[in-house]
């Protein structure tokens, strides 16, 4: 007969196993009862959605430290958000970042709210974040579910109803196994065991501390699960990206529109992005294709991008000149990052 899991195991475990995040406060602190701050708390957890720890750690230092308070993020420029945001992705995030700096700032006094209610109705904040900075700012009872605790409960009740139909019973055990004390401790160890033991190839099931009671274990099916629906096949789309230079130096760049994709980023003038796109030059001089076209994924589409280049002082239809003194290519996103690499290494631009 197998003992239902233990909680406090978690814990136990937790204390002398935490990994150290620099949002987090150290084991002595918490001991000693304190509470990391609210803000740092909500700037992680916005940072944490869909990436990992390791991509998002020197992001966080880096805006902790440029806007120290909410106060001073929500008086930030737009575009120097959105620039150093550059490279995390999923950019509606730092948009909902910057908004929700400014209602707690304007509506709350630079206050952020501790119920998970409250939280829901800010930018950005839905179930997942609502639970995560109310139990772990506040200390308030509240279950985080993400992929990593989904995992995590499917393999130790032995689920083996696929996802996504299976993720109301998954949150139903999360919740009812939620303790009385130290919620956003046990939110973080669940992720945290998520994250290092109970992986999702090669779960080192020897060493967790949850082994004894594990469904999944015993039943020797724990790195099948969670089992998952099969995915939808991406489609491919096209497009052309535009890299003009100046004979000062200076480069063709726009802002995107707000809504859309890479809404409020940097990016080249270009085409639409479909099965058969129009090209759609800034200026019509004489444009040089480089010999490799960029290709990246988003979330629904893999995309492929012919990349032209030229050297013109004419007057484009769209963009604006950025000098070169002003240009850092960090501040692109990604994939417009991938059209400068691209269209570095062409002639017509050197
Ligand atoms: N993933 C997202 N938030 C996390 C946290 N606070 N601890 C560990 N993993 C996380």
């Amino acid at each position: 007969m197998c003992e239902s899991p233990d909680p406090q195991v978690l814990l136990d475990w937790y204390d002398s196993h935490a990994r150290e995040m620099p949002w987090r406060t150290s084991p002595q602190d918490r001991k000693s009862g304190a509470r990391p701050d609210p803000y740092q708390v909500w700037m992680s957890e916005i940072m944490l959605q869909q990436t990992t720890v390791a991509a998002v750690k020197d992001y966080f230092i880096k805006f902790t430290k440029l806007w120290p308070t909410v106060g001073d993020l929500a008086s930030a420029e737009d575009a120097d958000v959105m620039a150093n945001w550059a490279g995390l992705g999923y950019y509606a995030r730092a948009r909902n970042l910057l908004k929700c700096a400014r209602v707690v700032a304007s509506e709350y006094d630079g206050v952020f709210p501790n119920t998970v209610e409250e939280l829901q109705k800010l930018p950005g904040i839905g179930p997942y974040t609502s639970a995560a900075i109310a139990s772990i700012a506040f200390d308030r009872k509240a279950t985080v579910v993400d992929g990593n605790v989904e995992r995590v409960m499917s393999r130790l009740y032995a689920v083996e109803e696929p996802l996504p139909t299976s993720k109301r019973q998954l949150t139903d055990l999360a919740e009812a196994l939620t303790p009385n004390e130290r919620f956003g401790d046990y939110n973080q160890a669940v992720m945290d065991l998520g994250a290092t033991i109970c992986s999702p190839k090669n779960p080192a099931c020897g060493i967790c501390p949850w082994r004894e009671p594990c469904i999944g274990r015993s039943e020797g099916i724990a790195a099948e699960l969670p089992k998952k629906l099969p995915k939808k096949v991406k489609p491919t789309r096209h497009g052309y990206a535009y890299v003009l230079r100046r004979s000062d130096g200076a480069w063709l760049l726009e802002t995107r529109p707000e809504k859309g994709l890479l809404g409020g980023m940097l990016g080249w003038p270009g085409s639409d992005w479909g099965d058969a796109p129009t090209p759609n030059p800034p200026v019509e001089t004489t444009w040089h294709e480089t010999q490799v076209e960029v290709r990246h994924t988003f979330t629904h589409f893999h995309l492929k991008l012919r990349v032209l280049v030229a050297a013109s002082d004419l007057m484009p239809k769209t963009g604006a000149f950025v000098p070169h003194t002003d240009f850092s290519p960090a501040s692109l996103p990604t994939v417009m990052r991938k059209v400068y690499d691209v269209a570095c290494h062409h002639v017509a631009l050197n």
